[in-house]
């Protein structure tokens, strides 16, 4: 019975001893799981004995995790290049008007290197736009306002959109100052166009009343009235193809052929061109360039057109018995053409005005002309990457100058 007793009490002790064993080697295994998770996450063991279930749990765990932070990654770097880019502002602001998140453009416009952390009103320094968003924040409605800064000469338009996660908002900021200009040069250059329209055909209709109430049977006035028609209809057809031009060249539709081009040739295809209109106005016409210009990089034909549009400027504003001098010169990045004259001048106060559109100095004196052929040349001479000024000395001439650059 003792012995019994003894036996069965061994038999529990031994049980007891085998359960504590595994129980300290099961607690070792993942103590030292968990220091190795903690120290090189990335090289989990994953065939530990005894606890490969927990092992292969966890390591499924880590891929699906890594997986969606790599997935999150990428698409906040999308996300910040969008912001990046994104040529209006971005501004995002929290419930106390403080600027949480600003991208490049808005430190721009606002013109602040470091725009976050600063209250919107000192920021946005507008007291309108500082309105649409206290609105937007009362009302959690999109408010949008624009404005225009003189001092900054800029015009900007506010939209304040309440943030839906926070209590905050958004707000995009757009610099509409170029569409502003834009809209502007086209409201001018519309009118212009009609101002420039009505004289010729106030004149066509005269005329042909004229001519309707009897003048065409008459033998002298008759061929008379319709010699001035051809003129004004010649003046129009004109107009029409000057403005074809311009609005070619302004939306960029016109490519340029640009190509190595020696100098000399072009002056003198251009002088070519114009010899016999400036010999027939009693002009004298005389060129002078260096032999040993470097070619040039240019669109040949348009580049002529500007020699011929400079040379009939000219002619038409020189009196019989001047001269035009055909110019060039190596000179300071490029080579330097120049048209020169001893006609009329310009005044001074006119001559930074002469290369815009339809600007003439004098309407009663040109007589023939539309104001915008200086305006396409200097549209020319820029698309080649070059400059082109005037100089003058009323009553005594008038230099025109431009710069091309070299090949
Ligand atoms: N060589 C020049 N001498 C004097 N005035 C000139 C000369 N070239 C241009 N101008 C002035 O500049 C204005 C604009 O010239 P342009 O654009 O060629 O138009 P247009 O020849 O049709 O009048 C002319 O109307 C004239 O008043
Ligand atoms: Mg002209």
């Amino acid at each position: 019975m003792n012995s019994f007793l003894w036996a069965v009490v061994s038999v529990l002790f031994l049980g007891a001893a085998w359960f504590a064993w595994r129980y300290y080697d099961l607690k070792r295994r993942v103590d030292e799981y968990a220091r190795l998770a903690r120290i090189a996450p990335d090289h989990l063991p994953t065939d530990l004995k005894q606890i490969e279930n927990l092992s292969n749990a966890i390591a499924s765990l880590k891929t699906t995790f890594d997986q969606q932070l790599a997935d999150l990654d990428s698409e906040n770097a999308r996300l910040s290049t969008v912001l990046e880019q994104l040529t209006d502002g971005v501004l995002i602001v929290d419930t106390n008007g403080l600027i949480q998140f600003a991208n490049p453009a808005a430190q721009k416009l606002f013109e602040t290197p470091s725009v976050t952390g600063h209250s919107v009103t000192e920021i946005v320094r507008n007291h309108q736009l500082v309105e649409a968003w206290r609105r937007c924040q009362q009302t959690r409605e999109v408010q949008s306002e624009s404005v225009e800064l003189p001092a900054r000469r800029q015009f900007l338009q506010l939209i304040a959109i309440p943030d839906t996660h926070a209590s905050g908002s958004l707000l995009l900021v757009q610099d509409l100052t170029r569409v502003r200009r834009l809209e502007t040069v086209r409201r001018d250059f519309i009118s212009n166009v009609s101002h420039e329209l009505r004289t010729p055909l106030a004149s066509l209709k005269a005329l042909t009343e004229t001519l309707q109430s009897g003048a065409l049977a008459d033998p002298e006035a008759g061929p008379r009235f319709l010699g001035r028609i051809n003129t004004e209809v010649d003046a129009l057809t004109q107009m029409a193809q000057e403005l074809l031009d311009l609005s070619r060249i302004e939306s960029g539709q016109v490519e340029l052929l640009l190509a190595p081009l020696a100098p000399k040739g072009l002056i003198l295809s251009a002088a070519d061109r114009m010899r016999m209109q400036a010999e027939r106005a009693g002009l004298k016409l005389s060129l002078h360039y260096d032999e040993d210009l470097p070619n040039i990089r240019a669109d040949k034909s348009r580049l002529e057109q500007v020699l011929v549009n400079l040379i009939h400027n000219a002619v038409k504003f020189t009196k019989p018995g001047g001269e035009i001098s055909l110019e060039a010169e190596s000179g300071e990045g490029g080579v330097r053409f120049a048209v020169r004259d001893t006609g009329v001048g310009i005044p001074a106060e006119s001559l930074t005005r002469i290369f815009e559109r339809f600007y003439r100095v004098d309407r009663s004196r040109t007589g023939s002309g539309t104001g915008l052929g200086l305006s396409i040349s200097k549209h020319i001479i820029e698309a080649h990457g070059g400059r082109i000024w005037a100089e003058s000395e009323e009553g005594r001439g008038s230099v025109f100058q431009f710069i091309i650059p070299v090949q």
